[in-house]
This record gives structure tokens, C-alpha cells and sequence, in this order.
């Protein structure tokens, strides 16, 4: 039987994520150090592991409103309230989801029709072209570069609009090049937004790790919070990425329709991830706090340590990555990474798996403890060196 013939054209469509293959051939290996992976190396903190259990015990274990605990909600809007001076109503404009991953994919499937056109920035988290593709819209790539610290710009966005845009997805700060896009830049982009009426989904997930600089919540700029959909979660600043909380907020217009979708998709969100969630928005805020200074630390170490290398690499401000551009070693970025893995037991990955703008980089997660990333980065400079 040609099994084959049973997958839809669709699904046929859209790729494989190229990141995979890495951690593939990396579990066959002894001794590898992966800087590949896009989550934190911390565990989830312990009180909030704690509130998880409890709430199993107590019976926690039934489904909650398809929006998510009110008491999240609640906690959610005073969040960012106290963050960004925005409020939103916890009972019609949040909407809480299975990680940033399905609200990606709510937000798209309620915003865009087939062959509607969705600008973005790459390289781009793996997740934005396909789930774009899987609504049956048209994602329009804009490429960033170190140039512009890959900071998107309106001027860019600009020349890639067409009679067919409806949306403009951001991502800052970005995965993975660590770029923050700055309040001048986004404030430009804003009066692009109102100019030519597109609709904005604003991926913040890394808004908690900033280092040095501002992050601004796009729907708080001036006009903004009626056109945009903030995407937020709990995986990378609470180290909760196994527990798939996330949550969205943006007008009751268009959260009605993606709280819609939700439920048909997902019913609610895993119940004991929720109150995991609450206590992690009543007490995390330490445990932010001392995640964020030891990747500011190993932050330093690494891009420092590339520069010296002679991979130069700017200054990602956000995030857990850097974006090393790696062409003077002569190997593409596949090469590279692949040799690297096999030569010295080093995982990273290659550029061009977050876009065509990626070819010629690797990404280097330091979501990795200080020691590992120290010997990880003497075995880099020792293949760097070799390739010379
Ligand atoms: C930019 C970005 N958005 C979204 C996600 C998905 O996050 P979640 O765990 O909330 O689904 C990731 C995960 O790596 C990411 O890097």
C-alpha cells in the first residue's frame, strides 16, 4: 500500500525542522556538550514544582475553563500591568495555552486567511513559517543582519509588503540571533502598522531576559494595543518548558475568536501546569532573577570567547543565543556544525535552519552551565584553529 498517498498535500508541504537531526546524531555520541538546545538548563523552582504536586493531590486534575484558571488571568493582567503599564481584562482578553507553540498557531489560524501574507523576520524561531504554512497564509521572509544587529526595521518590512499583507509577526527578542529590537525601531514599525492596517503578533517570550537594554512590549506603544496579540509563556524565564503554559492576551474581539480555536484544539490548558504557573507568577520573581544573572555571566563568556576566536559575533541582547558568523573558517555552517559535533563533541547549530539569512552562522545556546560552556568553548577554538 502506498502509505503515501494518505498525507495531504499540506502536510507534505511543510519541512522538517532542521534541529532534530543534531540532537539525532549527538544522543549517539559519549561526551558531547550540547549548546544546541533552546531551552534553560535549570529545573523548574522548587516552589513551583511544589504548587504543581499540590495541586494533584488536592484533586486538581479535571479540566478548567477553556480560557484558563480566572485566578491565573487574574495574575497574568497584573503581571503585565506591573511590567508594561497595560491592562487587559483576565476574563475576555487573556487566553491561556499549551506554550507559545499553539498560540502561534491560534493566533495565525484566527488572523489569516488562505494566501493572506504574513511578514516576518529571519532567521526565525523554526515553529513561525510552518504554522504560518499550516493556516494555508504565505509567510513573506524578511532578512535580518549583523548590520543592523539584527534589529528588523520598518524600512525593511516596508519593502516587503504587498496589496496581500494582513500581518506582521515580531519576535524580539529573537531566537536566535538574541537581537532586541529598540524602542526608536519599534516605534517606526508601529506607524507602519497603522499605516498600512496590518494586524501584529508579537512573540515576547524572552521578554525577561533582556541584558542592559529595555524590552518593549510591542501593544504598549502608542495605538498599538488594539491591532496587536502579545504571545507569551512560562518556558524560558521560569524554566518551565516541560509544563507547556503559555497564555495570550490581546482585544476581546479578536481573543474571542482564538479562544474559539483553543477550545475545539486543546479544551484548556494542563491544569496542574496552571497552578504551577499562578504560584510562578507569585513567587518566581528571585528565581528570574538569579536564572537571568547567571546567563548574563555565561552570556559574557561565550560572545567574548567567539570574538577571540575570530568568529565575530554581536552583541545578542536578549534571549540565550549567540549568532557567530562562521564563514572565515571556510566551512558552510552545516559543515561546520556537523564537523564540530563529530571532531570535537561540541554541539551547535546551523544557521540556516532558522532561515536562508541564517546560512554562514551557527547558534550557540549558553543555556548551559558555566564549566560545560568553558570547555565547550576551548574545544571550538581548538577546531576553529585547525580549519585555519
Ligand atoms: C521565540 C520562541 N517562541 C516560542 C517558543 C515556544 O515556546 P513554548 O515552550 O512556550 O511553546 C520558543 C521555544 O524555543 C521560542 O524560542
Amino acid at each position: 500500500m502506498e502509505l503515501d498517498t494518505f498525507v495531504s498535500k499540506l502536510a507534505r508541504s511543510i519541512p522538517p525542522s532542521g534541529i532534530r537531526r543534531f540532537f539525532d546524531i549527538a544522543a549517539t555520541m559519549e561526551d558531547v556538550i550540547s549548546l544546541g538546545i533552546g531551552e534553560p538548563d535549570f529545573t523548574t523552582p522548587a516552589p513551583i514544582v511544589e504548587a504543581g504536586i499540590a495541586a494533584l493531590q488536592r484533586g486538581a486534575t479535571h479540566y478548567t475553563s477553556n480560557s484558563g484558571l480566572i485566578e491565573l488571568r487574574q495574575a497574568i493582567a497584573a503581571h503585565v500591568q506591573k511590567l508594561y503599564g497595560l491592562s487587559y481584562d483576565p476574563g475576555q482578553e487573556v487566553l491561556v495555552t499549551v506554550g507559545v507553540s499553539e498560540a502561534l498557531y491560534v493566533a495565525m489560524a484566527a488572523l489569516l486567511d488562505p494566501g493572506d501574507e504574513v511578514v516576518l523576520a529571519e532567521p526565525c524561531f523554526v515553529a513561525y513559517e510552518p504554522t504560518a504554512m499550516m493556516v494555508g497564509a504565505k509567510p513573506v521572509t524578511v532578512a535580518t543582519t549583523p548590520e543592523t544587529g539584527f534589529q528588523l526595521t520598518a524600512e525593511m518590512i516596508e519593502a516587503a509588503i504587498t496589496p496581500k499583507t494582513k500581518a506582521l509577526f515580531l519576535a524580539s527578542p529573537n531566537n536566535p540571533t538574541g537581537a532586541v529590537i529598540n524602542r526608536e525601531r519599534l516605534s517606526a514599525i508601529a506607524a507602519l502598522a497603522t499605516q498600512h492596517n496590518l494586524v501584529v503578533i508579537s512573540d515576547e517570550i524572552y521578554d525577561r531576559l533582556v541584558y542592559g537594554v529595555e524590552h518593549v512590549c510591542f501593544a504598549s506603544l502608542p495605538g498599538m494595543r488594539e491591532r496587536t496579540v502579545v504571545l507569551q509563556g512560562f518556558s524560558k524565564a521560569y524554566a518551565m518548558t516541560g509544563w507547556r503554559v503559555g497564555y495570550m492576551m490581546g482585544a476581546e474581539t479578536l481573543l474571542a475568536e482564538m479562544r474559539k480555536l483553543h477550545q475545539y484544539l486543546i479544551m484548556s490548558a494542563p491544569t496542574v501546569s496552571q497552578w504551577a504557573a499562578l504560584k510562578a507568577l507569585e513567587v518566581g520573581e528571585p528565581f528570574v532573577q538569579e536564572m537571568h544573572a547567571h546567563y548574563e555571566r555565561r552570556r559574557r563568556l561565550v560572545v567574548d570567547s567567539l570574538n577571540a576566536m575570530g568568529l565575530a559575533c554581536i552583541e545578542p541582547q536578549g534571549a540565550f543565543y549567540a549568532f557567530p558568523n562562521i564563514e572565515n573558517t571556510g566551512l558552510d555552517d552545516n559543515v561546520f556544525a556537523e564537523r564540530l559535533l563529530q571532531e570535537e563533541h561540541v554541539a551547535v547549530i546551523p544557521g540556516r535552519v532558522f532561515g536562508a539569512s541564517g546560512v554562514g552562522f551557527v547558534r550557540v545556546s549558553y543555556a548551559t552551565a558555566y564549566e560545560k560552556l568553558e570547555i565547550a568553548l576551548e574545544r571550538i577554538a581548538r577546531f576553529v584553529q585547525r580549519t585555519k
